[in-house]
């Protein structure tokens, strides 16, 4: 799928990924809807994007309020040819803890809802659209990109409720790919290892320089821009579909 005039709508886009993500498609001419809670954080990359921007304050995991932001991509560019979701929160809860209190259900419950049932809802109400839209030359109408975790695979102690959400995206990517195939629409994921985000600033240096230092090759965080270029070129490379792809300079999470 082109990037130049075509108009992808990113959730999460506020922050980390996600504005790395929109901006990399901007300078490559693409038309953004920036999806985020975050209001101050959307508007003012969307702001940033000039015309070829738009703000959508809107919560992936709401069905009127994700519509609005697919209206917003609408009425602004007049089509939809992509969608990234970024947008995620991340938990972190023993099943048990140390004074034997078992992990709350709703904080189980909040990260499935985000992170699994907002994905979920973005592609569903995105891919309505994609699919009215006219196909491009090769048959495209459209193409999603989601966000996962290695996590989903090598999920750490305290991980349950993250894991089993980013396992939950990495699970529907090959069905709703077969599906979507009868419109020309493509579903791949990326699995990232451990990023340099406002998502991981929360976590004191040590434990950073720590994450890093696990990953076998190269050994770092990876840059929110290397994150971008691997979504850049799923939206370009007609080939890639149905496929979960980690980025994470081959890291194997330990238990913990
Ligand atoms: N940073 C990492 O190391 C890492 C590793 C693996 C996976 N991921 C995943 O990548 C994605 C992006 O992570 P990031 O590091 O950029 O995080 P981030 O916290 O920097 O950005 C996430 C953005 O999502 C937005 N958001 C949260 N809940 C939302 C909701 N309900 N509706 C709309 N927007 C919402 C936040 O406001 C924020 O702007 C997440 O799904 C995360 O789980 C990140």
């Amino acid at each position: 799928m082109q990037i130049k005039g075509n108009v992808y709508l990113v959730t999460g886009g506020g922050s980390g990924l996600g504005q790395a993500t929109a901006r990399r498609l901007a300078a490559h001419g693409a038309r953004l809807v920036i999806a985020d809670t975050d209001a101050p954080a959307a508007r003012t990359l969307a702001e940033e994007l000039g015309e070829h921007g738009r703000c959508a304050v809107a919560d992936v995991t709401q069905a009127e309020s994700m519509q609005q932001a697919i209206a917003t991509a609408m009425s602004a560019f007049g089509a939809l040819h992509g969608l990234i979701n970024c947008a995620g929160v991340v938990v972190g809860r023993k099943v048990v803890d140390r004074e034997g209190e078992p992990h709350p259900l709703d904080l189980f419950a909040r990260a499935v809802e985000v992170n699994l049932i907002g994905t979920f809802n973005a592609i569903r109400l995105a891919a309505r659209v994609m699919a009215q839209g006219p196909p491009n030359a090769d048959g495209e109408r459209g193409v999603i990109v989601n966000s996962a975790s290695v996590a989903a695979y090598d999920g750490q102690i305290g991980q349950a409720a993250y894991a089993a959400s980013k396992a939950g995206v990495v699970g529907m990517t090959l069905p709703i790919a077969r599906e979507l195939a009868a419109y020309g629409i493509r579903v791949v994921t990326i699995a990232p290892g451990v990023f340099a985000t406002p998502m991981m600033a929360g976590l004191p240096e040590k434990v950073r320089a720590v994450l890093g230092q696990q990953t076998p090759f190269p050994s770092r965080l990876g840059r929110p821009s290397e994150f971008a270029a691997l979504a850049q070129h799923i939206i370009e490379n007609a080939m890639l579909n149905g496929e979960t792809i980690r980025l994470d300079g081959a890291l194997r999470m330990p238990a913990k």
